[in-house]
């Protein structure tokens, strides 16, 4: 008997452009298309299930073996190193996580510097490996908000185009380090489903790689 893949997928925009890479890939699945509000799909030909999942939690999923692979950012995945293999980069979802703050802020080392981020161990690790002290402020959105009420000197977050930091008159002062989105894999579906994922990464990547061509 074929064993289905289970696989997560982020949900919204970029869980969407991956979906369409997985088809394109030949493993489509035509209900996930339907305008309804069901969370689980499945084509039987294909042997293959998909999820829809808050972004941020595919890589619960998939490091519990409730998903066989997934697509997380690498934000996620450098936030919570999740026990899982990183199988594939999928070259979509770019963007960078960086420190940005008001464009007259400047340093004072004399104390501790206030960092508002969603992502408070990146946040740490970094500026741990500058020997800067840090005041981590832990918020769960609107992060943007914080310097310019004066709650934080800077922030830690993703940039994609940089037009939230340009419309709230804030500036990028550096970069942790690029993000794009990954196909993971819970470590022992990798093992009992070897077959079954290698070919399926083995054709995204011939997506990818004819996707990256085209550019
Ligand atoms: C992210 C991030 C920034 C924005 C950056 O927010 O936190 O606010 O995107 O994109 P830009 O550089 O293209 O303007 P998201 O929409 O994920 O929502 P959030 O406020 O919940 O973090």
């Amino acid at each position: 008997m074929k064993e289905y893949i289970n696989i997560a997928l982020p949900k919204g925009r970029l869980g969407e452009k991956v979906y369409g890479m997985l088809e394109s890939a030949g493993y489509e699945c035509p209900s996930i298309r339907e305008e309804n509000r069901k969370l689980i799909f499945e084509n039987e030909e294909k042997g293959v299930r998909y999820f829809w999942v808050k972004p941020s939690d595919v890589a619960i999923y998939v490091e519990r073996g409730a998903a066989d692979i997934g697509i997380a950012g690498k934000d996620i995945l450098a936030e919570y190193s999740p026990d899982v293999f990183e199988l594939l980069d999928l070259k979509t979802g770019v963007c960078r996580m960086a420190v940005a703050a008001k464009k007259d802020f400047r340093d004072d080392r004399e104390r501790p510097l206030r960092v508002a981020t969603k992502f408070t161990n990146c946040a740490t690790r970094f500026y741990a490996s500058k020997g800067r002290e840090i005041d981590i402020i832990h918020l769960n959105g609107s992060i943007e908000l914080a310097p310019i009420l004066g709650l934080s000197d800077v922030i830690v977050d993703i940039v994609e185009t940089g037009k939230t930091l340009r419309e709230n008159d804030l500036c990028v002062v550096e970069t942790l380090f690029p993000i794009s989105a990954r196909l993971i894999a819970n470590k022992s579906s990798f093992r009992f489903k070897s077959g079954e994922i290698e070919t399926l990464v083995s054709s995204l990547g011939k997506v990818i790689e004819a996707k990256e061509e085209t550019k």
